[in-house]
């Protein structure tokens, strides 16, 4: 007899809807990979009288999350909402439950993932978060069984697809930020709060998950600097352009000697990088292992059916264990906590764009700020000059950050200084 899984679907929006349609359009292949038939038994919304882009039921529709998370026939519970608060509370309950969980918040499993992934062990079930990261580009699985021989020491990439689309609609239309981003809303990538977006928070949640499975350990989210592109100037984007550099907000991992530093930031990387061409949506890693060497991932971040497409694996995979009685497959052995590199006494180059007086001794009093403070600088350039004010825009050689900070404070204090408008770090090669 056919054997059936009946599984449960917390929210229906962007990747919900795209769940749904991908278990309709290839029906065949994923039932036959996954050795059963899937049942939709119910779908959790807060409107059920919403239009939807999928064609559903109204009668799976239900506002009752207990209705699913407590139903003894739902073997697996899928997680759309986001957020952390409700999210949380019916992952933990679903698990309790000895319920399978799979999830696309990052929010979520850079918060709580530890606690969650030790209660799922505990319960012999697991959660499977590989939309979490990436959208539909294979992460999580490679870094928990490819690399696992590897030491990874460093990885970096584009892990936001909105900012990215925004980052790159600026740049090749000249596209006004407010627009852009409308842009990247309208096509589901961003988060119900694109603040989480935009300030850098959800590419610091998906650090924080690459970097603990890369490093191998437990990584607290406020162990990461970030920096987001809010705010962000057309004017940078073109002058960073003539420089030969594209802006990117990338999220980079390292494991040093003195322990593991993690950062977001926007970055001006060279137009000649391979992550300078991952446009829109699109995300990118890179990362080293010293048994491997460099590997590069790449393909859709964001979006319903990318992200679908990451849900529906992770699905198939459930389905596998339940059919061949692997219980607890939770492969997330190390809990340890290691030391963070504070950002301070990491080193950068640094693009600066400031506003000073168009008078003589502005450069000099510029370039005793930064020899004092033995920052180098790699290229100076007056851009242009109005009613009185100049336009500098300046790249430092790769120097300490501390220093850069204490030389930034005398240059604030220049009396021809009038304003500090822009300040990225600056990746060559
Ligand atoms: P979304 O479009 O806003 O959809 C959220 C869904 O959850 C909606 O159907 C909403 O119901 C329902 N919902 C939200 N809060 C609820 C609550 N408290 N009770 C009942 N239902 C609730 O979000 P999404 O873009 O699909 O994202 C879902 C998750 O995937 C998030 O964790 C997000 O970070 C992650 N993710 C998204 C993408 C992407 O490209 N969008 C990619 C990777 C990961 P209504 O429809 O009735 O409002
Ligand atoms: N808001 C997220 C992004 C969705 O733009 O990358 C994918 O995780």
């Amino acid at each position: 007899m056919e054997r059936v899984i009946k599984i449960g679907l917390l929210g229906l929006g962007t990747v919900g809807s795209g769940v749904l349609n991908i278990l309709d359009i290839n029906h065949d292949e994923v039932t036959s990979r996954a050795g059963a038939r899937i049942e939709v038994k119910k779908i959790l919304v807060r409107d059920p009288a919403k239009q939807r882009p999928v064609n559903v039921d109204p009668q799976l529709l239900t506002v009752d999350p207990w209705e699913i998370i407590r139903d003894p026939e739902i073997e697996v519970i899928i997680e759309l909402i986001g957020g952390t608060e409700a999210a949380h509370s019916y992952v933990e309950e679903a698990l309790k439950e000895k319920k399978y969980v799979i999830t696309a918040n990052k929010d979520l499993m850079a918060l709580a993932g530890g606690e969650l992934l030790a209660l799922a062990r505990g319960m012999g079930r697991n959660i499977y978060y590989e939309a979490s990261v990436g959208g539909g580009i294979p992460l999580i699985r490679p870094l928990k069984h490819s690399l696992g021989a590897n030491k990874i020491t460093r990885l970096m990439g584009i892990i936001n697809g909105t900012t990215n689309y925004i980052l790159t609609r600026m740049s090749l239309d000249k596209a006004d930020f407010a627009v852009a981003l409308r842009g990247a809303q309208e096509k589901g990538f961003a988060e119900q709060d694109p603040a989480n977006d935009l300030e850098g928070r959800d590419a610091a949640y998906k650090l924080c998950i690459l970097a603990g499975l890369a490093f191998n350990c437990r990584v607290g989210f406020d162990s990461v600097y970030v920096e987001g592109i809010d705010g962000l100037n057309l004017r940078d984007i073109f002058y960073a352009g003539e420089l030969g550099f594209t802006v990117k907000l990338l999220a980079i991992g390292e494991e040093l000697e003195s322990g593991i530093a993690l950062r977001v930031h926007p970055t001006l990387i060279s137009s000649s990088h391979p992550l300078a061409g991952v446009l829109d949506e699109n995300n990118a890693l890179y990362l080293v292992g010293n048994a491997v060497g460099e590997v590069m991932f790449y393909g859709p971040g964001a979006g319903s059916m990318p992200t679908g497409s990451s849900v529906v694996a992770d699905l198939i995979e459930v389905i596998r264990n339940i059919n061949h009685q692997v219980e607890n497959g939770v492969m997330e052995t190390s809990f340890v906590e290691k030391r963070v590199v504070p950002m301070e006494q990491l080193s950068s180059a640094f693009y600066l764009r400031l506003q000073a007086l168009d008078q003589p001794g502005v450069f000099a009093g510029l370039a005793n700020a930064f020899a004092d403070e033995a920052v180098s600088l790699d290229r100076v350039i007056q851009k242009r000059s109005a009613e009185g004010k100049a336009e500098i825009v300046l790249i430092t050689h790769v120097v300490a950050e501390k220093n850069f900070n204490h030389a930034l404070e005398k240059i604030k204090a220049l009396p021809a200084i009038k304003k500090i408008n822009s300040l990225f770090r600056v990746i060559e090669g």
